[in-house]
């Protein structure tokens, strides 16, 4: 039997993305689990049709010996008075990411509390456990009171499908600076003002919008398998001479030491605060400044590119994915 199985039952704490993924693959190995999902959203629905317990809120949060807390990072601290005031005394807390610790933005209780941080998305993560692989996680100890902090995080991660040969222990500074530098640099922020500003270079110049989308952003993916399979040298071994030898010479001059010095200004934001700062305000003003940023894309020309490129038509929202209005806090 698991550390875990002897603890009880898991309180899933947000039924979204990681939720769904971490509550399915903690049932299959063993772990009681209940959900708590606000009522009348699709996440409970989602949740009792595939067979938990569900709960709102606070009354999953009663219930846990392990509480998860897998809810939007931004929403946490309005829903915290009242989750935490529900928790047992000693509940354990576990984090999916450590960005409300490292910014004090949690009045915590003075139980163990960690993180558990997949390095992939939740469909990934599901994907593979059911496949009998395994994500790599990063471990970290933001409290350890009962002096086994680092076995509770350890036998968490083994359950939702991170298993202990690809635990990596970090702490809640470096797991969170990484995370949100990864995405604001290169991930999400970075990648999308590159191709962004390579399609933009190629339709000034008269080229077709769908063939400058199709070239330099529908391929990507291929590219990026690529690296994600091979590593930056293995790459440039499966690529032509001809794209080698322009990777080599030309590619420091779409980003090179300039962005760099940009890069250090990106770090510094989250390391100094400052971006969280940031984000704050925005959520406590209702998020229209990034409602009205995300409309604003959303009528860039890319985007009729790539409806005209792919042969799609219709509502680019009825495509999946998050649609982003003002932040709702309810
Ligand atoms: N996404 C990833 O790939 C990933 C990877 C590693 C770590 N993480 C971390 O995992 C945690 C969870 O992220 P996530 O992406 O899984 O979250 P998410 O899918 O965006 O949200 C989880 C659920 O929270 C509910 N929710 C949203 N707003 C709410 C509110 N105001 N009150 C109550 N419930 C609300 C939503 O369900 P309803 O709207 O149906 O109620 C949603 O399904 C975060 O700490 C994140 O940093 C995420």
């Amino acid at each position: 039997m698991s550390e875990l199985q002897q603890i009880g039952p898991v309180a899933i704490l947000g039924f979204g993305n990681q939720g769904e993924a971490q509550a399915l693959n903690l049932r299959e190995s063993g772990i009681e689990v209940v959900v708590g999902a606000r009522s009348g959203h699709a996440a409970e629905t989602r949740a009792r049709d595939l067979g938990f317990p569900v709960h709102p809120l606070a009354g999953a949060a009663a219930h846990a010996a392990v509480a998860a807390v897998l809810l939007p990072d931004e929403v946490v601290p309005t829903l915290w008075p009242e989750l935490s005031s529900a928790l047992q005394r000693g509940a354990r807390l576990v984090f999916a990411h450590g960005y409300n610790l490292l910014y004090s933005r949690l009045a915590l209780p003075a139980s163990d509390v960690v993180v558990v941080a997949p390095t992939g998305p939740g469909r990934v993560l599901r994907a593979l456990y059911q496949q009998g692989q395994g994500m790599p996680a990063y471990l970290a100890v933001h409290r350890d009171a009962s002096g086994k902090a680092w076995g509770t995080a350890e036998s968490y991660a083994i359950a939702i499908g991170c298993p202990a040969a690809r635990h990596w222990r970090t702490t809640v500074r470096e797991e969170t600076e990484v995370d949100l530098f990864g995405e604001q640099a290169v991930l999400c922020g970075g990648m999308n003002a590159l191709v962004t500003a390579a399609f933009e270079t190629l339709s000034a110049r008269g080229y077709s919008p769908e063939i400058a989308y199709l070239e330099c952003v529908h391929q990507l993916k291929y590219l990026a398998d690529l690296l994600h399979e091979r590593g930056v040298a293995g790459m440039r071994r499966g690529i032509s001479g001809t794209a080698l030898f322009g990777d080599l010479t030309r590619g420091s001059r779409a980003a090179g030491a300039d962005v760099r010095a940009r890069m250090e200004g990106i770090l510094e934001d989250i390391r100094s605060g400052a971006f969280a700062r940031e984000w704050a305000a925005e959520e406590a003003s209702g998020g229209r400044r990034l409602a009205e940023l995300v409309e604003q894309a959303s009528r860039h020309p890319i985007e009729t590119a790539r409806r005209a490129a792919l042969g799609l038509a219709g509502d680019p929202e009825a495509e999946g994915g998050k649609s982003r209005k003002a932040l709702s806090k309810n």
